[in-house]
């Protein structure tokens, strides 16, 4: 790419006043001074009769009091062209059938649904309804094998599983035995199946009535559970309470700047939470219209979705856009975008050419922000009436503060001042949105916090103008098209093959995706490296852990570098993978050499 954009453009400087409608946030340093996350809590109208607040009252049924009801809440755009409107009070009825139908099995406030399934009007009705009915909801990500999908089912307790009858039959059938707290599978589809505990989704829902009454909610009642992953171990699970609701609807308003005209469309599966925040809950508690597209990326189908549908504000990741940029701008020619105002992006790095091939390509900037499963919102974010200076990931979110800090050696934090400094991206506990704990993880949820701030894992800087810049990952955790992979999970699947004595697994950088999943494997005496070894074992980790997780790549080592505790030491991996300098060996045990 040809002269690096950044040298040509450091700052792109905005004229709020031009712009309609009239920005959410105009003054950033005025909004935040005035803030209050009481105030903005005023922005939701809580149950009827002061009774709590409720995530799917807020997203659904409030609307319907505020004459919403006949608008369009989803528009749904099926992958073979099918087309369905669903309206607030469409919604409304179909999440109150689905609540009933939950009562109607016995399931009890506080039991966990789980919904795996590609993006089909179902998955929202199942999300919205479970939050009705005061079950904690976790989408899983439709492309998840067998592994992934049952260590989050059985760590997250499912006891309802909403999926389609092809998901069932493939990758759920075969787990059953691992999941005895599962008691009911409700199938969208043909169910094929006549175990007794196997519902139809549409006989379920066409014997529930459609009137239903939320129940009592506090906002701190756990609504929503979303895995993530670390360095080590098992997924995360992270818990997040009604009450984050506040954060996602101040984050509508400010960083995305929706209004109630819009029409909007985050791109990002409900399987990640990107997708459920964005996808479902900050856009339907704004009252918007939300479009869902339920094929994945293809950028002439999405360039399609963008003109016929007028999407006005459009949030999507950095893989997409690297995508579209490769194809050029003159893909885009002869389309009519007079609808789209603002362009956000998440979940990676956006290049700086990203931001720039924006205002090219769209006549607008993409406004990268930043955020985490564990914070439940957007926290740090370019904002439509602000400067962008393309790389930073920009300021954070009015009534959030943040900070770069160091880990001192006594346990505490050092709060670093000075501009430009690397150190941990810190924030300043708490927020409404930030995860109440790590699902039967105390120790490790604890550890995320020093005194008044949480530590987000990220290493980052902050400009003399309170800009923040992303530096890397404080772990080893890999991010692949924006996904979040954690590498002792590929470890495990790929230990589980007869011919793997050990398995270290790196995000090896790529210019699309940002990472890829490589893995380093020793094979047990009597094993040969070899290319066709090499495809079962790649085939094997598709099997067992999906498309979306396995690796991409396999190299075979005689043995693999490790500490003296016998932990394979995947930093030293991928610096001789990418002939970086090896940094500190003192802990160096073993080596492949
Ligand atoms: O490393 C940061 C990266 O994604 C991580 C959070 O991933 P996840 O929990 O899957 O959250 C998804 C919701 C965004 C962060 O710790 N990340 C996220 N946004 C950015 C980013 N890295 C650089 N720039 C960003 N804008």
């Amino acid at each position: 790419m040809s002269p690096r954009p950044a040298a040509l453009v450091d700052r792109i400087v905005k004229r709020p006043a031009e712009l309609s409608p009239a920005p959410h946030l105009l003054d950033y340093d005025a909004t935040c001074s005035a803030f209050s996350w009481a105030q903005a809590a005023a922005w939701l109208d809580g149950l009827p009769g002061g009774g709590g607040l409720n995530i799917a009252h807020e997203a659904v049924d409030r609307h319907l009091l505020h004459g919403l009801g006949a608008k369009t809440a989803i528009r749904w755009l099926g992958k073979t062209g099918e087309r369905r409107e669903m309206s607030y009070a469409e919604l409304a009825r179909a999440t109150n059938r689905f609540a009933n139908a939950l009562a109607g099995l016995g399931v009890r406030p506080g039991e966990r649904v789980f919904v795996l399934m590609g993006r089909l009007p179902e998955l929202y009705v199942a999300v919205l309804g479970a939050l009705k009915a005061r079950c904690v909801a976790t989408p899983l990500f439709s492309a998840f094998g067998p592994e992934p999908i049952a260590t989050r089912a059985e760590m997250g307790d499912a006891r309802v599983l909403v999926t389609t009858s092809e998901l069932y039959r493939r990758k759920v059938q075969g787990l059953r035995s691992r999941l005895p707290g599962l008691r009911h599978v409700i199938v969208v589809g043909d169910a094929g199946s006549d175990e007794p505990d196997v519902h139809r989704w549409n006989s379920l829902l066409d014997s529930a009535t459609d009137e239903y009454t939320i129940g009592p909610t506090g906002a701190e009642d756990l609504a929503l559970l979303h895995f993530t992953s670390g360095t080590t171990g098992r997924p995360k699970g992270a818990m997040h309470v009604h009450g984050a609701a506040v954060a996602h609807m101040a984050t509508a308003r400010y960083a995305l700047d929706l209004h109630e005209d819009d029409v909007f469309w985050c791109t990002s599966d409900p399987g990640w939470i990107t997708g459920t925040s964005y996808g479902i809950i900050a856009p339907l508690c704004s009252g918007v219209t939300n479009v869902v597209v339920e094929a994945e990326f293809d950028a002439q189908a999405w360039y399609s979705v963008l003109e016929h549908e007028r999407i006005s504000v459009w949030y999507t990741a950095p893989t997409a856009i690297r995508m579209m940029m490769k194809l050029g701008a003159q893909a885009l020619r002869g389309r009519d975008l007079s609808a789209l105002r603002f362009m956000a992006s998440v979940g990676e790095p956006l290049n700086p050419e990203g931001v720039i091939w924006g205002l090219q390509a769209f006549g607008m900037p993409f406004h990268d922000n930043w955020w985490q499963t564990e914070t439940g919102g957007i926290m740090i974010a370019n904002f439509l009436a602000l400067d962008i200076k393309p790389g930073s990931m920009g300021k954070p979110l009015p009534g959030i503060t943040a900070a770069i800090v160091r880990r001192g050696e006594t346990g505490g934090v050092h709060v670093i001042d000075a501009p430009m400094v690397d150190g941990e991206l810190a924030l300043k506990t708490p927020w409404p949105s930030m995860m109440r704990g790590y699902l039967n993880e105390d120790e490790r949820y604890r550890k995320c916090f020093v005194g008044e701030w949480y530590l987000t894992g990220d290493l980052a800087r902050r400009d003399a103008e309170g800009y923040y810049w992303f530096v890397g990952r404080g772990d080893d955790v890999i991010k692949s098209a924006g996904h979040l992979i954690g590498p002792f999970e590929v470890e495990s699947a790929l230990m589980e093959h007869p011919a793997v004595a050990e398995a270290g697994v790196i995000g090896k950088p790529d210019p699309i995706v940002g990472e890829v999943v490589k893995a380093f494997v020793a094979l047990k005496s009597g094993y040969e490296p070899g290319e066709s070894l090499r495809r079962e074992l790649l085939g094997h980790a598709r099997k067992r852990l999906g498309a979306a997780v396995a690796p991409k790549e396999i190299d075979f080592r005689a043995n693999l570098p490790k500490t003296r505790s016998g932990k394979i030491m995947r930093r030293l991996l991928k610096a001789r993978e990418l002939g970086l300098p090896e940094g500190d060996l003192s802990t160096l045990e073993s080596d492949e050499k």
